[in-house]
């Protein structure tokens, strides 16, 4: 059986609580990205063109700095990927995890919530970043997606 990890970004909350269902039914080992400088409600405004994130995803070598490392990535098979969808992407800070690690040989599935938009060219966009690793488009769910939901469409991969 592969080795799974749950790694995740979330700026308020909603992909932190499917992240948490998903490594509870699957088994995984779960790793939050946490920003080294933590976004606020300021940070997040999506309507003013200046705030952090606005700035942030007009600029596609943009890599908001992460405050810790995912120990041992070497002992996982299988890495699935969650964040919020900004601007019809990954936030950049994914960016910064897909490059951060040697995913050789790894398969990444990556997960999103949003608003409403799908989960868009965000796989395209990890797999141009995580070299030689079996990047797949995965998937956007809904806030309220249920553990069986989500570990029905995990084990696809496991
Ligand atoms: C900067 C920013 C950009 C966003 N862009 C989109 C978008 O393009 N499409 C969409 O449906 N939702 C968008 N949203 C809404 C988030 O994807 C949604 O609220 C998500 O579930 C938040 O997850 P989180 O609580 O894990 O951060 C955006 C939110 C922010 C803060």
């Amino acid at each position: 059986m592969a080795k799974a990890l749950v790694a995740y970004f979330s700026a308020s909350g909603v992909t932190e609580k499917l992240a948490k269902n998903l490594a509870g039914a699957i088994g995984a080992d779960i790793f939050e990205i946490v920003p080294e400088q933590i976004y606020t409600d300021a940070d997040l405004n999506w309507q003013d063109p200046n705030s952090r994130s606005s700035v942030e995803m007009k600029d596609r070598s943009c890599r908001p700095a992460i405050s810790s490392k995912v120990e041992n990535m070497a002992q996982y098979d299988v890495i699935f990927v969650g964040f919020p969808v900004w601007w019809y992407r990954e936030p950049s800070i994914i960016d910064t995890f897909a490059e951060g690690y040697d995913f050789s040989g790894k398969t990444i599935v990556p997960f999103a919530t949003s608003g409403s938009s799908g989960i868009g060219e965000s796989g395209m966009n990890i797999g141009n970043l995580a070299k030689d690793a079996h990047v797949f488009e995965g998937r956007r769910f809904a806030a309220g997606a249920s553990a069986e939901e989500l570990k029905a469409w995990a084990e696809e991969y496991l």
